[in-house]
């Protein structure tokens, strides 16, 4: 089992596959970055799938696959599957755009993918095309509808956001009901990458919002789940992920690795340590090493809020938010 300094369990890992993406959100990548890894340096599936091992057998029993945008990169079923045949009781998931999601939902159901996170910020296509700087919207609600078809779950993340898309907040949630999957609303993070403009809502003006239509019920927060629930009166549930708050990190049970094998402790962060060089010589035990440590140093809680606030020069295209 892994534990940090603070006695929390991590028994979860998000895996960056790529930093690349086809999209260009207004609050992650507004710019094309300066340059990409070059492709030498990612870890391959092999290579990244000799950490899963070492992680699940060490304790991880989530992982999730990130990127940037992780249909991007090519054989990602083959990986998931590498990942299912190890040990299929992991939970297995991945966030992604869904802007391919149509051609490939049914593969990545088949290699033992269980469930996806997507962002819907909008309903309105010209409004998706201002945040992903691209024409994106009948693609990715075809994706959804037919990651649901083949009967993968679905979790929807949408990031309010004054002028944009926060007159939408219930139209967007309304679709998600209609379909049985739960919404969460992720409070814009600050980060040095995105638009300078942006003006995210926070938790207290998404539930002005909310409660002016709906009424529901706090349950606070659920296990090691990052996300604050309510429950509508009709039995609906959905969730705010408040980094700003003061116990956003009390119950983190995760670390991320990059798709050059950077592993982090925190999202907020820029410290991290390579398990490159372990796991391209075979050196399981150096890398089991690395974990370790990683997990050690794993610090108390992020600097979004509070009084010593800033904002992250980690790039959330990087370590898959
Ligand atoms: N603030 C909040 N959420 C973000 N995401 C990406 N960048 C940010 C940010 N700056 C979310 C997106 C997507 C997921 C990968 O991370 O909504 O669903
Ligand atoms: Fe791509 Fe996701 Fe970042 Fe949007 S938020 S640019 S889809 S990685």
């Amino acid at each position: 089992m892994l534990v940090d300094s603070y006695d929390r369990v991590v028994d979860y890992l998000r895996v960056s596959v790529t930093e690349r993406c086809n999209f260009r959100c207004q609050y992650c990548m507004p710019e094309k970055p300066f340059s990409w890894v070059p492709k030498e340096n990612l870890l391959s599936f092999e290579e990244l799938f000799e950490f899963m091992k070492i992680a699940i057998d060490e304790g991880v029993n989530k992982i999730r696959i990130t990127g940037g945008e992780p249909l991007l990169r090519e054989g990602l079923d083959k990986f998931i599957e590498m990942i299912y045949k190890y040990e299929p009781s992991v939970d297995l998931a991945m966030t992604t755009n869904a802007f391919l999601l149509k051609g490939s939902a049914q593969k990545l159901k088949d290699a033992g993918l269980k469930r996806i996170n997507v962002s819907i910020d909008t309903l309105k296509p010209e409004i998706a095309k201002q945040i992903a700087q691209k024409d994106v919207l009948k693609n990715v609600l075809e994706g959804v509808d037919e990651a649901l078809k083949v009967g993968l779950k679905v979790k929807v993340n949408m990031v309010p956001m004054k002028t944009v898309n926060a007159n939408e907040i219930t139209e967007v949630l309304e679709y998600c009901k209609e379909r049985n999957m739960s919404i969460r609303f992720i409070e814009y993070m600050e980060n040095s990458f995105a638009s300078k403009d942006i003006k995210g809502l926070k938790s207290k003006e998404l539930l002005e919002i909310l409660s002016a239509k709906y009424e529901f019920s706090d349950d606070g927060f659920d296990g090691s789940s990052p996300s604050h629930y309510y429950t509508m009166k009709d039995g609906y549930r959905f969730g705010i992920i408040e980094p700003y708050e003061d116990d956003f990190c009390k119950k983190c049970n995760r670390i991320r690795l990059t798709a050059e094998g950077n592993l982090i402790p925190c999202l907020y962060f820029d410290e991290a340590l390579s398990i490159s060089k372990a796991i391209k010589a075979g050196d399981i035990k150096a890398a089991a090493q690395v974990l370790k440590e990683v997990i050690r140093t794993k610090p108390e809680k992020n600097r979004w809020g509070g009084d010593d606030a800033e904002i992250s020069s980690r790039a959330f295209y990087e370590t898959g938010g």
